[in-house]
């Protein structure tokens, strides 16, 4: 089954051609970066704007990649939520006029769970015939943590034999800012370029990481929620009145006229204080991601932890989330750069299993700004507690 899939949540607009949940055809991604780099974030108004000039056009361009057409493609799956709501009706109502026109069945997915699929779409440990769940990384944990999002899961799957149903309990989330928002800001108040996250993670390679104790991020309440908007702040008092804020000054003024900037070029605009300081702040949200992540895996006692969304392209989460996962018994997951970040062929893949379960929306789908994915676990610590020990048959 092909299944055409289309994400314009945020500020990529994306479509790819999937078959079977697994064989991914063409993925393309229009990115809006140019249009939002200069006021350092997504302005939503001109997001939506971008998505219209693009959607036909990413369309027609992943059916030509994938030597498809639209009558061709068996199924439509669309992101419905949650996203910037100009952004998702674009999308929306491109994905609902297809299958409408052509006859085709229509899928809504949650942006969330794309991104869940997107770690075992591409390689290895895809659910294809003959894997098992094990192999396949469930259950799991899994970060989504992104420019938008950073929640974890505990991800279940039954019924595997058949037809795979997913079954997700929000495990915790943040209280505040986006660990990627965290990133875009700091690297905005240095005058770093957008997005924040790629930059950073650089630049922190010429800084040391220890120069300044950012963390550890206290919190009281459910430890697998997170909180990155004191670090930000606390980088903002180290920069504000100091010789790092004329420096960053006097950056802003040359990023004007420099244009497309190399990171190397960057990194000679840069004092070792600034690259102390940068290398300080990916160390404290790296290390928090890490620490949550794998305490809710060993409190949940499951192998695996699969990560996704931007940030997971971030090398440093990378390279210590395996460390720490190996060190534990556990194997840590992630997708490639291209499916880390937003992409339509994540929403194919969850779109197709839904379809296959029975499931298909009607021509009212509408899209949700937010759009919580999966069960709460509001107690968080309770729901460990009865997931490791499930109340057993009554006694006597
Ligand atoms: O998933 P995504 O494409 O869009 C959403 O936000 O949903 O993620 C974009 C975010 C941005 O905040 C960006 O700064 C961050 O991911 N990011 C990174 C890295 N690459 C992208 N953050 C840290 N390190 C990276 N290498
Ligand atoms: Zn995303």
């Amino acid at each position: 089954m092909r299944v055409l899939g289309i994400e314009s949540s945020c500020d990529e607009t994306s479509a790819a051609v999937v078959e079977d949940g697994n064989r991914i055809l063409s993925n393309i991604v229009a990115s809006q970066v140019l249009t939002h780099e200069k006021y350092g974030g997504v302005v939503p108004e001109l997001a939506s704007r971008e998505h219209l000039r693009k959607i036909a056009l990413v369309v027609e361009e992943a059916c030509r990649k994938a030597q498809t057409t639209l009558t061709d493609v068996d199924a439509v799956a669309v992101t419905e939520g949650p996203g910037l709501i100009g952004s998702l009706l674009v999308g929306l109502v491109y994905g609902k006029a297809v299958a409408l026109a052509l006859g085709k069945p229509l899928v809504g997915v949650n942006h969330l769970e794309g991104h869940v699929h997107s770690v075992w779409l591409e390689n290895k440990i895809a659910l294809r015939a003959g894997t098992t769940t094990a192999e396949a990384g469930f259950p799991n944990v899994t970060l989504v943590v992104s420019g938008g999002h950073t929640s974890l899961f505990h991800v279940e799957t039954r019924n595997e034999a058949t037809v795979p149903i997913w079954t997700y309990h929000r495990l915790g989330q943040t209280r505040d800012d986006a660990a990627g928002e965290a990133f875009d800001k700091v690297a905005k108040l240095l005058a770093l370029g957008y997005p924040g996250g790629p930059v950073i993670d650089k630049l922190a390679r010429s800084g040391d990481p220890h120069s300044t104790k950012l963390g550890p991020i206290r919190m009281k309440g459910n430890p697998f929620d997170f909180s990155f908007s004191g670090l930000k702040t606390a980088v903002l008092y180290r920069v504000r009145g100091s010789e790092l804020a004329g420096e960053a000054a006097r950056r802003r003024e040359w990023r004007k006229s420099a244009g497309a900037v190399a990171a190397e070029d960057l990194r000679a605009q840069c004092s070792p204080a600034t690259l102390d300081l940068v290398a300080s702040f990916q160390e404290a949200v790296v290390t928090d991601l890490v620490e949550r992540t794998l305490g809710a895996a060993q409190a949940l006692n499951v192998n695996s932890i699969f990560v996704t969304g931007g940030v997971a392209c971030n090398s440093l989460l990378r390279s210590r989330l395996k460390e720490a996962a190996e060190a534990a018994g556990k194997q840590a997951f992630f997708p490639s750069p291209a499916l880390s970040t937003d992409n339509a062929a994540m929403i194919a893949a969850a779109g197709y299993f839904k379809l296959r379960a029975g499931e298909q929306a009607g021509f009212g789908l509408t899209a949700h700004a937010s759009f919580p994915l999966g069960l709460a676990a509001p107690a968080s610590a309770a729901y460990v507690q009865t997931t490791k020990n499930p109340p057993g048959p009554p006694s006597g």
